[in-house]
């Protein structure tokens, strides 16, 4: 890799678009980390801009809401001197019935080479990219896959604990409704971490465990073992019945309490990937301690955004 991190060194990375963690190498996972490193270097100048990639044009078309996501990739991208258009779902002719694909070409037409896409069906992101020049980087596709949410946290985690192999990680509450965690469980498995879901047997069904994870539906006993606990929100938009009794009994049981938060190893890290359901996954008063990381997370998001728009664009030409 370049020493200068305001032009990290490329080569191998050959995607033009990130769709999802799930068909990249560990080297590649590994690639984008170390191109994160770099640009992180720049977010603590006094000047956090680059000219990497000035001259090109991005449009970032959220379909459905983001506050972090959204935010960050606007940010990074400005970072890295694009031209940036934001634009959503209900500003667009999609409401009007035009289709995703002709938007898309819309967009292209008019000179963008990077669409960032979030969706809520599944696929959204993999359709542009097989139809499209402009690089597409998934922000987020149905309960599919959320690559730079995976990245991030990967990269949290690798800054706080070093190399991950052989680090266990408990991902915890509606898994089955997740992104998050489906894009988790690729990464951190293809870097050599031990993955354990918890949550209701309901929202964590042992079908997960073919994807190399260990499934349990009791939390008390796993928080001793684990070197980070990420907690994910409860997806009430996306359940179509009932999947626990109410959401003080999932906190009873699944909740990171103060008490529970005790049971931790005094260095294990707690996650969440926002937007937090303060009191029900985890406890306002642990959101906010030393030992939550939720605020790097948002932080390292920029540059691993950054590294994923960078990467993806050289690799277009
Ligand atoms: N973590 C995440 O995707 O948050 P937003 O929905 O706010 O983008």
């Amino acid at each position: 890799m370049s020493a200068d991190p305001a032009n990290p060194d490329p080569s191998g990375w050959t995607r033009k678009d990130l769709v999802g963690i799930r068909e990249l190498s560990a080297a590649e996972i590994q690639l984008v980390l170390d191109t994160a490193t770099a640009f992180k270097q720049v977010g603590s100048r006094q000047i956090k801009k680059v000219p990497a990639l000035r001259g090109q044009t991005l449009v970032n078309f959220f379909v459905e809401s983001s506050t972090r996501t959204r935010t960050s990739f606007e940010i990074a991208a400005t970072r890295l001197s694009l031209d940036v258009v934001n634009v959503s779902a209900t500003a667009s002719s999609l409401s009007k019935g035009e289709t995703l694909k002709d938007t898309a070409h819309i967009f292209q037409a008019n000179g963008a080479d990077l669409i960032v896409i979030r969706h809520s069906s599944a696929g959204a992101a993999q359709f542009l990219a097989e139809r499209l020049r402009a690089c597409i980087i998934n922000a987020g596709d149905g309960a599919n896959e959320h690559p730079t949410q995976a990245l991030l946290d990967a990269f949290t985690m690798r800054e706080r604990l070093g190399d991950l192999r052989g680090r266990h990680v408990a991902i915890v509450g509606d898994i089955l409704f997740s992104r998050v965690a489906r894009s988790n469980i690729h990464l951190l498995t293809k870097l050599g971490a031990r993955v354990t879901l918890c949550g209701p047997s309901t929202l964590v069904p042992r079908a997960f465990e073919r994807l190399g994870v260990r499934v349990t539906h009791e939390l008390d006993p796993l928080l001793p073992e684990v070197d980070v606990v990420n907690l994910l929100r409860i997806q009430q938009e996306r359940q179509r019945k009932e999947y626990f009794p109410s959401l003080g009994e999932y906190t009873a049981l699944f909740g990171l309490t103060k008490a529970r938060a005790e049971r931790l190893k005094p260095d294990a890290l707690i996650m969440h990937p926002g937007p937090i359901n303060r009191g029900v996954e985890i406890d306002s008063d642990i959101a906010d301690s030393g030992r939550s990381v939720i605020l790097d997370q948002v932080t390292n998001g920029l540059a691993v955004r950054m590294a994923v728009l960078y990467l993806c664009s050289n690799a277009r030409g």
